[in-house]
C-alpha cells in the first residue's frame, strides 16, 4: 500500500475504460484507497467479468454501465445513472482509448475518424457529461484523462492516435482554465510502456519491438498498471489540491531518450 488507507474515503469517482488494462488497475486502487466507484464501457460481459473480479480479488463493490463514449446520448445518460448510484462524482477519469497500428498512407478515413471520435470526442462527451456533478464536488471536482508521451512528439503509424492524445492534453489546458472557477482541475498522466497490456501487446510486442523500446526507457523496464494508478490517486487527493491544467508524465523517462 503506497498511500494512507481511506485517503479516498468519501470520495466518487468514474473510471470510463475501467474494466481492463489500465484502467482496471486504477479502479482497484482508488477503491482500495475508499473512493466508491463506478465504470463504464462498451463492452457488458467485461463489464461483468471485472466486477466480479474487483469483488473477489480486492472485496470492492464497483457499479457500472455499458455504453460507448462516443455516443453522447448514451454516454451521457450512463455517467448520469453512475453519479446517481454512487451519490456525485467528485473524480472523472478519461481512460477508454481505441488504437492500431497503420501508416497513416494506408490509413482509411473511417480509420482515422473511429479513433478520433473514440478517443478525443469521447473524452469531451465524458467531461460535459460529468460537468453538473464535478461541478458539486464538495473539495473541487477532478478530470484526469489518460494521454501518452508519444503525444508529446508525433506518433508514427499511429497518426490518429497521436493527434487525438495531442487533442485531450489541450483540451485539458482549455477546461484547466474554463473550469477552475468551479474548482474543478483538469489534468493529465502519460504513461509510457504499460507492461501486461493490449495496447503494449499490440502496438510493442506484436510488432517485435520489446527490446528496442526498454532500452529507450532511462529507467529500464516497462511501468506497472500501479504506476499509473497511484498517479491518479496523487491527482483525485489532496495532494493535488493545487494542481491543474497539467501533464503528470509516468514513462520512466522514455520520452526524453527518443530517437
Ligand atoms: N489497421 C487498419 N485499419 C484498421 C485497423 C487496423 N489494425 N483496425 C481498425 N481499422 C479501421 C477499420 O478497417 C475501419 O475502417 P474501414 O471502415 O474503412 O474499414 C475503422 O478502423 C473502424 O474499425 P472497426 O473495427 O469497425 O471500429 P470499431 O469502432 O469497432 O473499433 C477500434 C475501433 C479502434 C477500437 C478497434 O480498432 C479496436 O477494437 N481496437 C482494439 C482495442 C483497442 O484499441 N484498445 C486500446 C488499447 S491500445
Amino acid at each position: 500500500m503506497t498511500f494512507a488507507k481511506g485517503i479516498l474515503s468519501g470520495k466518487t469517482a468514474v473510471v470510463t475504460g475501467g474494466a481492463t488494462g489500465i484502467g482496471a488497475h486504477i479502479v482497484r486502487q482508488l477503491g482500495r484507497l475508499g473512493a466508491s466507484v463506478g465504470i463504464v464501457s462498451r463492452n457488458e460481459e467485461k463489464l461483468r467479468q471485472a466486477v466480479n473480479s474487483f469483488r473477489e480479488e480486492d472485496d470492492l463493490e464497483v457499479c457500472w454501465r455499458s455504453a460507448d463514449v462516443r455516443e453522447r446520448d448514451a454516454i451521457q445518460k450512463a455517467i448520469e445513472e453512475l453519479a446517481t448510484e454512487l451519490g456525485g462524482i467528485d473524480i472523472l477519469v478519461c481512460n477508454a482509448a481505441g488504437n492500431f497500428i497503420c501508416p497513416t498512407e494506408e490509413l482509411s478515413v473511417n480509420g482515422w475518424r473511429s479513433v478520433i471520435d473514440i478517443d478525443l470526442n469521447g473524452t469531451f462527451n465524458c467531461c460535459q457529461s460529468a460537468l453538473p456533478h464535478l461541478k458539486r464536488s464538495a473539495e473541487g471536482g477532478r478530470i484526469i484523462a489518460i494521454s501518452t508521451t508519444a503525444a508529446n512528439f508525433g506518433w508514427p503509424g499511429a497518426a490518429h492516435a497521436g493527434a487525438a492524445k495531442a487533442g485531450i492534453q489541450n483540451l485539458m489546458k482549455s477546461l484547466a482554465v474554463e473550469w477552475g472557477r468551479y474548482g474543478i482541475r483538469a489534468n493529465w498522466i502519460s504513461p509510457g510502456p504499460i507492461a501486461g497490456t493490449e495496447g503494449v501487446d499490440r502496438l510493442i510486442l506484436q510488432q517485435g519491438m520489446a527490446e528496442q523500446v526498454k532500452k529507450s526507457i532511462p529507467l529500464g523496464r516497462f511501468g506497472e498498471g500501479e504506476d499509473i494508478a497511484n498517479a491518479v490517486v496523487f491527482l483525485s487527493a489532496q495532494t493535488g489540491n493545487y494542481i491543474t491544467g497539467a501533464e503528470l508524465a509516468v514513462d520512466g523517462g522514455g520520452q526524453w531518450q527518443r530517437r
